[in-house]
């Protein structure tokens, strides 16, 4: 699913960017409304959230232990600005960082569009075509401004475009990743619980944060991806639209959901965390203390699905991919650990990932290596979940290319 930052001005026609909020939403797009403290005075913060399904901040300091403004400009695949006033534009121009929305624009890397709005003698007047000529220089995108009826009883150059043509303008912009178009991804994602009792399990911290992740990237460059989650919260699920999702508990669950998923998939990815062993008996009613200080649990080894799906693809050409959460120790560093896994697992490629405290699992930045069955290194990178699932598909897709 690609997301989308709607940056509201302070215009009238910022009702109209309420219109384009819920088509792109419509059109399975994840939304995030910025505003500028004056585009508030046009049209309030509840309906922005509302329409959006997400919070709606205009301030760099909003949020400010998520760091809003790089996180929003960083996880966007693309910025609107409907309506950009002049005043907006100017700020662009000059570089400012004064409000959340300028801030988010000078820290991104995505495609910007930008869609003034504003009175005919505004828009003509040399200073702000001067400020439209030199963004449009730098890269960002300008939607002409449509002629009609202005907000007072003039009329001429400055309207916003209808929301139908700005909805349409950015899905053909985002349109422009086809990569995937035709294949069929299965990911499994999240960690097994396996049953002690009714109320107990063994289980891992994985969130299944990344395999989201990779479903929304694989999602975005037009592939049908099927997700089998294992105990994966709600609300990182919810990052998957436009994605099928199995949910699944235990690792023999697990296993049999990715062995049918993996039956007609072109890309198969192990990112779950699926615990090597199982109690050798569940029992049906709660266990007790019985007054001894030690318990023991007899625990059998679960099946290794990486390992069976790598050896038992459905068809020539499918591509099997793992992962490796290591952390390293006195023997050996993260990356030998993960040269080893990749040998003895006979996946193509192996997402080596260093996980610990600050690094890997739940909501933080991710350092990965990816690396073949033969222990080559194929890319390697550092950043946000998304960026990495990015980083993970195009070296599938380079080593797609070479085979
Ligand atoms: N994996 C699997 N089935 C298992 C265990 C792991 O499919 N029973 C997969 C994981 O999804 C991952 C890869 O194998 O893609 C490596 O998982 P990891 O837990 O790091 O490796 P293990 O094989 O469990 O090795 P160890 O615990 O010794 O590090």
């Amino acid at each position: 699913m690609s997301r989308v930052v709607v940056g509201v001005t302070g215009g009238i026609a910022a009702y109209k960017a309420c219109i384009l909020v819920r088509l792109l939403r419509k059109s399975g797009i994840d939304v995030h409304v910025i505003s500028t403290a004056a585009a508030l005075t046009m049209v309030g913060r509840t309906t922005w959230e509302a329409l959006s399904g997400n919070p709606v901040y205009t301030e760099t300091t909003d949020d400010a232990a998520n760091v809003t403004h790089v996180r929003l400009g960083h996880e966007a695949d693309l910025i609107i600005v409907a309506p950009a006033t002049a005043n907006t534009l100017a700020k662009l121009r000059a570089g400012l960082a004064d409000n959340l929305l300028t801030s988010t624009i000078l820290a991104v890397r995505c495609p910007v569009m930008l869609a003034p709005a504003m009175h005919t003698e505004m828009w003509l007047n040399p200073a702000t075509q001067e400020n439209a000529a030199v963004l449009a220089d730098r890269g960002f995108q300008i939607i002409e401004p449509a002629s009609g009826r202005l907000t007072g009883a003039d009329a001429g150059i400055g309207r916003l475009p209808e929301p139908e043509e700005l909805c349409e303008a950015v899905l053909c912009e985002l349109g422009g990743d086809t990569s995937l178009a035709g294949k069929r991804i299965a990911i499994s994602a999240g960690g097994t619980h396996e049953s002690i009792d009714p109320v107990r399990f063994i289980g891992n911290n994985s969130s299944g944060r990344f395999g989201v992740a990779l479903a929304r990237e694989a999602h975005r460059r037009g592939g049908e991806v099927t997700i089998v989650a294992a105990n994966v919260d709600s609300n990182v699920l919810k990052d998957a639209r436009g994605v099928s999702v199995q949910p699944v508990v235990s690792a023999r669950d697990l296993h049999d959901g990715m062995r049918q998923a993996a039956e007609r998939a072109d890309i198969v990815i192990m990112a779950a965390a699926v615990a090597d062993f199982r109690p050798e008996h569940e029992s049906s009613s709660k266990q007790k203390k019985d007054g001894t200080a030690t318990r023991s649990l007899d625990l059998v080894e679960n099946p290794d699905i990486l390992f069976d799906l790598a050896h038992h693809r459905s068809h020539a050409g499918q591509m099997v991919i793992g992962f490796a959460a290591e952390t390293g120790d006195g023997q050996s560093s993260v990356l030998e650990y993960g040269r080893a896994k990749a040998a003895r697992k006979g996946a193509d490629l192996m997402v080596v990932n260093e996980v610990g405290t600050a690094r890997g699992f739940g909501n933080v930045d991710t350092a990965i290596t990816i690396i073949d069955a033969g222990g080559t290194v194929h890319g390697s990178g550092q950043g946000s979940k998304a960026d990495m699932a990015s980083l993970v598909f195009d070296t599938i897709q380079q080593l797609q290319e070479n085979m």
